[in-house]
């Protein structure tokens, strides 16, 4: 009798239960192990994964394609050894609209002027700001990917002046569109807010810099995509210029962030654990078995990478 298709759920740093929960059920056409109950690993024909150690792979010599819960996919195409196996990613509104929400949960922060009021709190001190509505201020999100598009969306519903900036251009309604390194400097002058959705790449590492700060004035970054998008050592000096007013970091290069890290005590800067937006299971699981049964009903598969660019 022909064996089922296995499949190896091989989540690293994430709370396998809840994933299981949701797969399980689901695993009718297909054989379902949990790393590291691998069994025979010339029998697994497809992994599902996150944040895998680099090598991971080449032991799964029969595999036919990964399947990511996340959506950026960076950390498996820095892999040198990642197999060349089609790669997809996780496209779901646990993920664009729950990005799309902490980042306008933090555009509504600085628009409103809560840093001040904190201030004053902590002061006990009394001062109404006057603040000018939403549609006199300009979000610029660099990202006009998924992520970047619903973003954009919701952040113009809210009343915001929408920027967009990516490699390509890419039109979303109402949003003004910027493209390439010749139009970066075009699109940062008079944004309040800098979102950082891109993809991480050759080309995006490093680029939140000292010279793009310094096309800023009094702005405020929200760092959403990837640790190494920022150059770490410039953020407080841009701070402290005036460049900058305030960062929201939800992504670090060092993860978890050292607990000796400056920028745990910088009242400038707002932290949270890589968290804006995290993949849902209940929404996500399904979609990976149905592209999983693509790809085993020989379909072409839903959301694959592409290589080359990285994302
Ligand atoms: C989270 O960082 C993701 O890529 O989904």
């Amino acid at each position: 009798m022909k064996r089922q298709p296995v499949v190896l759920f091989a989540c690293f740093g994430v709370k396998a239960e809840r994933w299981l929960h949701v797969l399980t059920p689901l695993a009718v056409a297909f054989e379902l192990r949990t790393w590291p109950a691998a069994g025979d690993i010339g029998e697994i024909d497809y992994i599902i994964t996150w944040a895998p150690p680099h090598g991971f792979f080449t032991q799964f010599v029969n595999l036919k394609a990964i399947f990511s819960i996340g959506a950026g996919v960076d950390s498996l195409l820095l892999d040198p050894a990642l197999p060349d196996i089609p790669v997809a990613r996780m496209i779901d509104e646990s993920l664009t609209v729950g990005m799309a929400e902490f980042v306008l949960t933090q555009a509504l922060h600085y628009h409103r002027a809560i840093p001040t009021y904190q201030q004053y709190q902590a002061q006990r001190e009394w001062h109404p700001v006057s603040v000018p509505l939403a549609r006199e201020r300009i979000v610029g999100i660099m990202g006009m990917g998924e992520l970047g598009r619903a973003t954009a969306s919701m952040v113009r519903g809210a009343g915001f002046k929408v920027r967009g900036w990516s490699r390509q251009a890419r039109p979303v309604d109402g949003v003004d569109t910027f493209a390439g390194t010749d139009q970066l400097d075009a699109f940062l002058n008079g944004c309040m807010i800098v979102v950082c959705l891109l993809p991480l790449t050759a080309a995006t590492h490093g680029i939140l810099n000292r010279t793009l700060f310094s096309r800023l004035n009094g702005a405020y970054l929200i760092s959403v995509g990837r640790g190494p998008h920022l150059v770490e050592e410039d953020l407080i000096p841009a701070l402290d210029a005036g460049h900058l007013a305030g960062a929201t970091l939800d992504v670090f290069v060092t993860e978890p962030l050292p607990s000796d890290h400056p920028f745990w005590v910088d009242p400038r800067i707002f932290i949270t654990p890589h968290a804006s937006a995290l993949t849902h299971a209940t929404t996500a699981g399904p979609k990976i078995v149905d592209n999983i049964l693509r790809a085993i009903a020989g379909k072409p598969l839903l959301d694959v990478v592409d290589r080359a660019e990285g994302y």
